[in-house]
C-alpha cells in the first residue's frame, strides 16, 4: 500500500480505502464486516468511510461493533462520517447543515460508532438554505470540542467550497480540507476546470467515491443483472437504469481488452485508473464480500501501467478530448 497526504493536510490516507455505503447492514452483518475490514487493514488500508444515513444509522453501528471486535489501536486508522440527510423526517433534522442538527448529529454518530471522535467529518451535501457562516462555525466548534479532527465537503460546487474556506480563513476558524466527490471513468466532472484551483493551488484533498460506478465497471452487468449484485437489491431501482444502459455497457466492453492486455481484471483496471489523477488522495472502494476486496486491493500493481498511449485510448472510448 502507498499513502498520500490528504491534500496539504498533515495526515496521510492509504491510496485505497474502504467504505460502507449499501453494503454494511444490508449485505454484510458484523462477522463479514469484521472479515472485510480486517482484510483491508491487512492490505494497508487506514481509512474507513461511513455516513449517518447509511442504512439509517445501522451502518455506523456495524462499523462501531466491528472496530470493537478488531481492537485496533486508535492511532492506526482513520474513520469518517457524514451529516446532512438526517435520520428523522422533521423540520431542522433533515436535508440541512444548520447548527442544531450538526451539533446533535455528531453526538449521535459517535454514540452509534462507540468512538470518542471521528477523524474526518463531512457535510454530505451543500445546504443552500443555511448561511455558510453558520455551518462553518458549527463544524469549527465540533472540532474544537474534539469530536472530529478535520472537516470536509461532499459533492459541493467549487464556489461553495471556496466560500467556506474564505469565511473560515477570515475568522481564523478550522476550514474544510477535503472534498468527497464521485469519480470514475464515467463521472469526472468533480475534477473539471472549476475545481482545479482548489486541488492544485489550495491543496484541497479528495476522497473519491463509486470508483466502479456501483459495479458497472467490473463488467458484471454485461449480460444482465446478477441476482447477488447491488443492481438486484430492493430499493435500488434508481440505479438499475444506469447499470443496464446499453451505451455504458458498450464502453465497458471496449475497456475489457485494454485491461486484459495489462493483466488486470476490469475492477482492478478501473480502480487503478482513478489513482492516475494526482489530485485524488484516496479511492474509496466498496465490497459486499471479502473476495472482491482481495481482488480490488491488487489494483495498486497496475497504476504504473497507464502509459500516455493507454490513457489516450481510454479517453477516446469516453469521448474525452
Ligand atoms: N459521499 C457520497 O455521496 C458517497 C456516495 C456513494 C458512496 N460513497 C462512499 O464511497 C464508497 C465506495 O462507493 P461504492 O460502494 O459505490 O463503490 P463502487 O466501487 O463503485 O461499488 C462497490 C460495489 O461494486 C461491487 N464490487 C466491488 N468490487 C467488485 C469486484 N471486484 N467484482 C465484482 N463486483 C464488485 C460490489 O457490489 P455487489 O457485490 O453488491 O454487486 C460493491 O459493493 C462507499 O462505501 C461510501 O463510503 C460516498
Amino acid at each position: 500500500m502507498k499513502y498520500r497526504h490528504l491534500g496539504k493536510a498533515g495526515i496521510q490516507v492509504s491510496e485505497l480505502s474502504f467504505g460502507s455505503w449499501v453494503t454494511f447492514h444490508t449485505q454484510s452483518g458484523i462477522d463479514s464486516t469484521v472479515e472485510m475490514m480486517a482484510a483491508a487493514f491487512d492490505a494497508g488500508v487506514n481509512f474507513f468511510d461511513n455516513a449517518e444515513n447509511y442504512a439509517a444509522g445501522k451502518s455506523e453501528e456495524i462499523m462501531g461493533a466491528a472496530l470493537q471486535k478488531l481492537g485496533w489501536r486508535r492511532g492506526s486508522y482513520l474513520v469518517s462520517t457524514k451529516l446532512f440527510w438526517g435520520l428523522h423526517a422533521r423540520p431542522n433534522e433533515q436535508n440541512t447543515l444548520n447548527r442544531k442538527y450538526l451539533i446533535e448529529g455528531i453526538d449521535g454518530s459517535l454514540k452509534r460508532m462507540d468512538l470518542d471522535y471521528v477523524d474526518l467529518l463531512y457535510c454530505h451535501r451543500a445546504d443552500p438554505t443555511t448561511p455558510i457562516e453558520e455551518t462553518v462555525w458549527a463544524m469549527h466548534n465540533i472540532i474544537e470540542h474534539g469530536k472530529a479532527l478535520y472537516w470536509g465537503t461532499s459533492e459541493w460546487e467549487a464556489a461553495d467550497i471556496l466560500s467556506a474556506i474564505e469565511f473560515a480563513e477570515r475568522h481564523h476558524l478550522h476550514k474544510p480540507v477535503v472534498e468527497q466527490p464521485v469519480y470514475n471513468l464515467f463521472q469526472r466532472h468533480r475534477f473539471g476546470p472549476d475545481y482545479e484551483c482548489l486541488y492544485r493551488d489550495m491543496g484541497y484533498g479528495s476522497t473519491t467515491w463509486s470508483p466502479l460506478a456501483s459495479g458497472l465497471l467490473t463488467g458484471k452487468y454485461n449480460d444482465g443483472i446478477p441476482s447477488n449484485s447491488r443492481g438486484a437489491l430492493e430499493g435500488y431501482d434508481w440505479l438499475r437504469n444506469e447499470l443496464t444502459d446499453k451505451e455504458r455497457l458498450a464502453k465497458v466492453a471496449m475497456l475489457a481488452p485494454i485491461a486484459e492486455q495489462m493483466g488486470a481484471t476490469l475492477a482492478q483496471f478501473s480502480l487503478a485508473w482513478c489513482l492516475q489523477n494526482p489530485f485524488v488522495s484516496t479511492v474509496m472502494t466498496g465490497a459486499s464480500r471479502v473476495e472482491q476486496l482481495h481482488e480490488n486491493m491488487k489494483a495498486l500493481q497496475f497504476v504504473d501501467s497507464f502509459t500516455p498511449g493507454v490513457l489516450t485510448e481510454i479517453d477516446r472510448i469516453f469521448d474525452v478530448t
